[in-house]
């Protein structure tokens, strides 16, 4: 039996000061397979309405990373026949900053009673536990989508089949400095009571 609540000074203190790390600033070293599997179980322990698991994990790590680069390099070249060399360069590079990436897809059931909205809001609560749990197990991360989470021949490449999507690339590593806060809503204006 598990508890539902477990007060904590040290999550709650932890939960005020985390931030993500620049991607550019993640560097060696990053979860190697074993742990990474140890922290996307964890990260699946999400709210998910009628336990669908609707979201699955592509994860990017070695010479995966520039063999995606070069896909991502090749659709921009198809999209901006007038790339520079520096562009091409930019898409070659993007998931070679990070130790490893983990793109979580989101792979909702249409046919379900339950609405595509909540088996993509799990995909979406799933990248931020995912962040979380990377922190606390001491590696920096981001959760980044760019134009690549939304471009249909990408998902194709990267495998994606229909209904599915990228909730977002988490990318992940070592943190090399502290980073500043950045600022914060003001909640009062985000608040209402119903009457
Ligand atoms: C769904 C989603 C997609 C994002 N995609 C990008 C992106 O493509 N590029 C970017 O610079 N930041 C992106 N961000 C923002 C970064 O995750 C940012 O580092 C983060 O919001 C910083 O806040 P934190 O320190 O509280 O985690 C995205 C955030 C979300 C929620």
């Amino acid at each position: 039996m598990l508890a539902c609540a477990q007060p904590s000074d040290e999550v709650l203190a932890f939960l005020n000061t985390r931030r993500s790390c620049p991607a550019p600033a993640l560097s060696e070293p990053g979860p190697d397979r074993i742990e990474l599997s140890k922290l996307l179980r964890l990260a699946t322990r999400v709210p998910d309405h009628r336990r669908l698991a609707p979201w699955r994990f592509i994860i990017f790590d070695g010479a995966a990373q520039q063999q995606v680069g070069t896909v991502f390099a090749k659709r921009f070249l198809e999209l901006h026949p007038q790339a520079s060399a520096d562009d091409l360069t930019r898409e070659r590079r993007r998931f070679s900053c990070a130790p490893v990436v983990v793109a979580v897809i989101s792979s909702p059931d249409p046919a379900h009673k339950t609405p595509v909205w909540e088996q993509e809001l799990s995909a979406g609560a799933l990248c931020y536990n995912l962040l979380l749990v990377a922190n606390a197990a001491g590696w920096a991360g981001n959760w980044l989508s760019q134009w690549i989470a939304f471009d249909t021949k990408i998902a194709s490449d990267l495998g994606l089949i229909a209904n599915e999507r990228v909730a977002g690339f988490i990318h992940l590593g070592t943190g090399q400095e502290p980073i500043r806060e950045r600022p914060r809503p003001e909640i009062a204006p985000l608040i209402s009571y119903w009457r």
